[in-house]
């Protein structure tokens, strides 16, 4: 971690992270004893990291079976250097099932993807008011509950750091449950923030509860300086009584001024590069070698989701393959596909539809010793590495994304001086674009265009577009994320 960081966050006495899923699960070993694993990625490396300058506590929510059961709700790793306290909330089932599946995910996160059928969906019933009120609203104030006693027993000044879509109200409740203590509230919105024509679907009192929510924190953190625009836009458009400036990016609300800023999230090259060369991922790469033989490969690495747009990336290469005859037998689709959020029905239906048209393409162009797409759903983190370090080209084309982060992982490993086809509509496309082959999302046939200029490109401009992603990568990993918003946090202390 950058030494600079002691600075940043000497200022706090400790810092408080809240988030759905927490960095770590329980597991119940066979003599019921209680283990944690860690979770893997980069956030959860770089927030826990914070562990070893002050003390940290992570509020999060209970989500396996042991962590349900786990009565304590307390735990510390180890590592004497590592202060960090993990304490979970046990929501009730039917208010977990309202906030997750039916708010969070299937509502929120579709808007804010912009992946509404508009004449269709969504539909805000009764239901749906329910899972609001006896759902959203109800874990938010219980996250607050949690975070406010935790806050109450740690040496101030405190900085609250909430992560995501998850949290929007939980700032406002903050507020009143911590009047007149020393603390510092941040929101982190990982997801895209669409404009305010598109906000303007949610029933007024939910968007403004939701605007409300947000504006009680001190600092919103977004991914683009777009998305950190359309807030405000769409505070000015639906937050009664808020001053928004646009020069300064904040907004006086309810005699509170919130501070907007960007902060593109990275990952942790480090750590990514260390284990690139592992031995496990060694092993995977033979694997894949084997399977690739002399063929060229395009890959895609995501979580099972509609926002990924992974059926038009089918249907470009089923095009590519339809009118460039001379790829049949000699390229290799590989998709590597997490299952996420199987308890939403829209998931569940993708993957059929992904699978119908996986079937259909390997039916039509595939042979005994050529399968056109190899298709793996689970998840397997060093084998996902060991396929980024040997693609020719990586695919990465979501309809909406916060960020993409494998966008930012494979340049960084990649061996083979692979070429990175981005879309326009990813947040990476800020930091990324000058390296990159940028398409819009929908247009299956420039897709398909970029598919062949791709692998056909020569091989000195695709070593210059490499090195180029892995210089912007390496200038702004995960710790850059971290400390800039520490930044921005201590400058608002100061002010
Ligand atoms: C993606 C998004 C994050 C979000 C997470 C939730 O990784 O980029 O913003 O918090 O999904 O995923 P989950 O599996 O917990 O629903």
């Amino acid at each position: 971690m950058n030494s600079k960081l002691h600075g940043e966050i000497n200022k706090f006495s400790e810092i408080l992270i809240a988030s759905n899923r927490g960095p770590v699960t329980l597991e119940k070993d066979e003599n019921g004893d209680y283990t944690f694993k860690r979770g893997s990625g980069g956030l959860v490396t770089a927030l826990t990291g914070l562990a070893n300058y002050t003390n940290l506590t992570w509020v999060a929510c209970a989500l396996s079976p042991a962590d349900f059961e786990w009565k304590q709700g307390y735990v510390c790793f180890d590592d004497p250097d590592c202060n960090l306290y993990v304490r979970f909330i046990n929501p009730d089932p039917d208010a977990y099932e309202g906030y997750y599946n039916q708010i969070s995910n299937p509502l929120l996160w579709f808007l804010q993807h912009s992946m509404w059928d508009v004449p269709r969906s969504p539909v805000i019933n009764q239901e749906t008011w329910k899972a609001w009120e006896m759902g959203y609203q109800v874990v938010n104030r219980q996250f607050a509950i949690e975070i406010a006693d935790q806050v109450r027993k740690i040496k101030k000044p405190v900085l609250i750091m909430l992560q995501d879509y998850h949290l929007y109200l939980a700032a406002r409740s903050l507020k009143r449950y911590l009047r007149g203590q020393d603390v510092t509230i941040s929101l982190f919105v990982h997801i895209p923030w669409p404009g305010p024509e598109y906000w303007g679907i949610l029933p007024t009192r939910m968007r403004q509860e939701i605007l409300d929510g947000m504006c009680a924190a001190d600092l919103l953190g977004f991914q683009t300086s777009e998305d950190g625009l359309n807030f405000i836009r769409t505070c000015e458009n639906y937050l009664p009584k808020a001053n928004v400036k646009y020069r300064n990016r904040h907004i006086r609300y309810r005699s509170h001024v919130t501070k907007v800023h960007d902060f593109p999230i990275s990952i942790d090259v480090n750590a990514l590069k260390t284990l690139s060369e592992s031995p496990d991922v060694e092993n995977f790469r033979t694997e894949i070698a084997n399977q690739i033989k002399e063929r060229k490969m395009i890959l895609r690495v995501d979580r099972l989701e509609p926002s990924k747009n992974i059926l038009r990336g089918f249907q470009a290469y089923d095009a590519l393959l339809e009118t460039h005859p001379e790829y049949q037998k000699n390229v290799v689709f590989m998709a590597y596909l997490i299952p996420s959020r199987v308890g939403v029905e829209e998931y569940q239906h993708y993957l059929d539809e992904i699978m119908v048209t996986v079937g259909r393409i390997n039916a039509h162009y595939g042979s005994s010793e050529w399968e056109p797409v190899r298709l793996l759903v689970g998840e397997n983190y060093p084998r996902a590495v060991a396929a980024m370090q040997m693609y020719d080209v990586l695919l990465v084309n979501s309809i909406a994304d916060g960020m993409n982060l494998v966008a930012k992982e494979g340049p960084i490993v990649n061996q083979k001086d692979g070429v990175l086809i981005l879309s326009e509509r990813a947040g990476a496309i800020q930091q990324l674009a000058s390296g990159s082959l940028v398409i819009s999302p929908c247009d299956v046939y420039e897709t398909q265009l970029a598919l062949h200029q791709a692998l056909t490109k020569n091989t000195e401009l695709r070593k210059e577009k490499l090195s180029l992603l892995r210089k912007l990568v390496e200038e702004e990993d995960i710790h850059y994320w971290l400390k800039t918003q520490l930044e921005v946090v201590n400058n608002l202390a100061n002010s």
